[in-house]
């Protein structure tokens, strides 16, 4: 059986390059791995979720596949119980940021890249790539059911490049090949009218916070002018 796949997952499996093996973490439905194995993307994957209802979906989705011998479902907390295999990407998406962050903790040296995908304070896994010195290869914009979602992939073989603040908090998408100039846009005004909201109220409450998140929303809106300049 042939699966069908949404935009968002779509644009999460485009992200994996021809490889051996990878996991899944937070498979639920299976539907990454089963894709990315019956489209001869990855030899072999491990789809791991915490809880058993969801492993029970997995298994169910692959054994319909008839891909058993190439997708192992495991129960495990995060990285935690992976086996001891070299993958070449760890896939952690539909999950918030600070559950993301939770399980990066436990990052294991037998993954050499992360496909990351999050709706909140992505500005904290850059953080998190920074700190460990790992680089963000690719950035991809998603925007499905009134949510923008952004897709980061790490690459744990080579360095962080210098970013600045505003790097950290925008990414740097808009220097890539194929720049969705679109999406941005539209991501990055809808942010900067929330926060113009929120500096109104701020205003009268936290002078320190209100002035800082005036000099951010001035910081945002110059990038966004930097960068239509580019694309229009
Ligand atoms: C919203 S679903 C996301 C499914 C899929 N990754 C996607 O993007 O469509 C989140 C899944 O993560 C699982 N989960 C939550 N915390 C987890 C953890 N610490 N380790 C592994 N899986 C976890 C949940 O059981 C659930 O199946």
């Amino acid at each position: 059986m042939i699966i069908n796949i949404s935009q968002r997952l779509r644009t999460i499996v485009d992200l994996v390059q021809k490889s051996n093996i990878i996991c899944d973490i937070g498979t639920d439905h299976g539907l990454v791995p089963i894709f990315l194995v019956q489209n001869k993307i990855v030899k072999k994957a491990y789809a791991c979720d915490i809880n058993e209802k969801p492993l029970k979906t997995a298994q169910k989705n692959i054994d319909e596949a008839k891909l058993t011998s190439y997708i192992k479902t495991i129960k495990s907390d995060g990285l935690q119980s992976l086996p001891d295999e070299n993958f070449d990407y760890a896939i952690i998406a539909g999950l918030g940021t600070p559950l993301i962050l939770d399980i990066l903790k436990h990052d294991k040296n037998n993954i050499s890249k992360y496909i990351i995908c999050s709706n909140t304070n992505v500005a904290d896994i850059r953080m998190w790539a920074k700190v460990n010195n790992y680089q963000i290869l690719t950035e991809k914009i998603i925007y499905e059911n009134d949510k923008y979602y952004e897709c980061l992939v790490i690459n744990k073989q080579l360095k962080n490049i210098n970013n600045s603040k505003l790097d950290l908090l925008m990414g740097k998408s808009h220097s890539q090949k194929d720049f969705n100039f679109e999406i941005y846009s539209k991501l990055w005004n809808k942010r900067l009218l929330k926060n113009k909201k929120l500096i109104e109220i701020l205003k009268k409450k936290d002078y320190k916070r209100y002035k800082n998140l005036k000099k951010i929303n001035k910081q945002i809106s110059k990038r966004l002018k930097y960068v239509s300049e580019k694309f229009l």
